[in-house]
């Protein structure tokens, strides 16, 4: 069996690795695509070194651009790729624009598609990433789901069969179990003078908060508020760094500002934290593996199981609300929660031992 695993943007790198390193271990041909759709060396490069994943094999270099130009620009690049290495499965993960793009390429060339986070869905198709979410799991053959609710999802789209759909719990918690100790013993939180469980850390990136002025300012607002009580560590996204600018929002000194971290320090960062604020998907479930409250920038999620078993909470753009929230944590308010079933640390084995014995058969 040959399998080629595709990897895009910041969040599918630390899916994906636990996956590589597996099939590596267990002597799998594999190759490895990067679409180029993360390009900075802060937002890809770094992640292939402290992740231990080897460097790609094809770069397929396909850089930014509108939604149609960036998938159409993978979906002609991978299906060359996949002519020239004729793998027998691709492996895709998460919901980004390339996601889609390699899974459609490959099922038209009748390539079977494994898509490591399916099923989950915000019913809101305002994010480009449900659209993907929904578009993938239908070209996919094998769904590799992290929690029930993602079964039931593509059950209701006609999507179903033990064989074809496994629970196999989270990638993205394996790399957080193998890695969190070294990510705190580096004390990340030093280099901005602070304390561990003295801080908020803050990320920001989705289009609905960042794109309208209106919404960014209501927001950059709500969080100069806040870090007049708790000092805010915010890694800036290069689309956030970019609206930040031309808005001119003026930043409160307790908001530290920096540029996106590697995933050590972010993890280290996010593990000693006093509470996350965040509009990504990825962080909800990192927070609910360390136990750490999150309060989720946005007024619905794909991961529910954050929220009904976790330390998620819902609490949308609102300045008030985001004000009442962080008042929740600073007095001890907030569920302690549990790690979701198969958040274990060995999903990447599970994968592979669907992979495996599927090709057997
Ligand atoms: C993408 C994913 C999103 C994911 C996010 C994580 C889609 C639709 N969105 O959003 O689901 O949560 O990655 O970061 O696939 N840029 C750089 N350097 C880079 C990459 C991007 O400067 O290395 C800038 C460019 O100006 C680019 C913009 O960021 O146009 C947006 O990048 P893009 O990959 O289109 O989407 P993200 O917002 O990163």
């Amino acid at each position: 069996m040959r399998v080629c695993n595709v990897v895009a943007a910041r969040p599918n790198f630390m899916k994906m690795a636990p996956v590589v390193l597996e099939l590596r271990r267990r002597d799998v041909d594999q190759f490895l695509v990067h679409t180029g759709q993360h390009y900075d060396a802060n937002m890809s490069d770094v992640f292939f070194e402290e992740l231990g994943m080897p460097r790609p094999d094809v770069h397929l270099g396909v850089g930014s651009g509108t939604h149609a130009a960036q998938t159409a620009a993978v979906l002609a690049a991978f299906e060359t790729t996949c002519l020239e290495r004729k793998p027998d499965v691709v492996v895709v993960a998460g919901d980004v624009n390339s996601t889609l793009a390699a899974a459609l390429a490959a099922a038209k060339l009748r390539i079977p598609v494994a898509h490591v986070e399916a099923g989950l869905r915000s019913f809101d198709r305002e994010m480009p990433e449900e659209t993907n979410r929904v578009l993938t799991d239908h070209l996919s053959d094998l769904l590799f789901v992290t929690e029930g609710e993602a079964i039931e999802n593509l059950r209701r789209e006609g999507i179903t069969g033990a064989d074809r759909v496994h629970h196999v719990g989270n990638c993205m918690v394996d790399s957080l179990v193998r890695h969190v100790e070294a990510a705190v013993l580096r004390s990340p939180w030093e280099r901005f003078r602070l304390e561990p469980w003295g801080y908020a850390l803050l990320t920001l990136h989705r289009p609905s908060n960042v794109d309208d002025d209106l919404s960014l300012r209501g927001l950059m607002k709500a969080i100069n508020r806040a870090s007049e009580r708790l000092p805010v560590v915010f890694p800036v996204h290069p689309r956030t760094r970019d609206r930040l600018g031309r808005a001119g929002i003026p930043m409160a000194p307790g908001v530290r500002l920096t540029e996106p971290l590697p995933y050590l320090a972010f993890l280290g960062m996010m593990a000693r934290a006093r509470c996350v604020l965040t509009d990504s998907g990825g962080i909800q479930e990192e927070t609910t593996a360390l136990g750490v409250p999150c309060l989720t920038l946005r007024e619905n999620t794909e991961r529910p199981i954050t929220v009904s078993q976790g330390t998620n909470r819902l609490v949308g753009p609102d300045p008030a609300k985001i004000e009442q929230a962080v008042d929740d944590v600073l007095s001890g308010r907030w569920p302690t929660g549990v790690r979701p079933e198969l958040w274990d640390g060995h999903s990447a084995r599970r994968i592979v031992d669907v992979l495996t014995s599927w090709r057997a058969a």
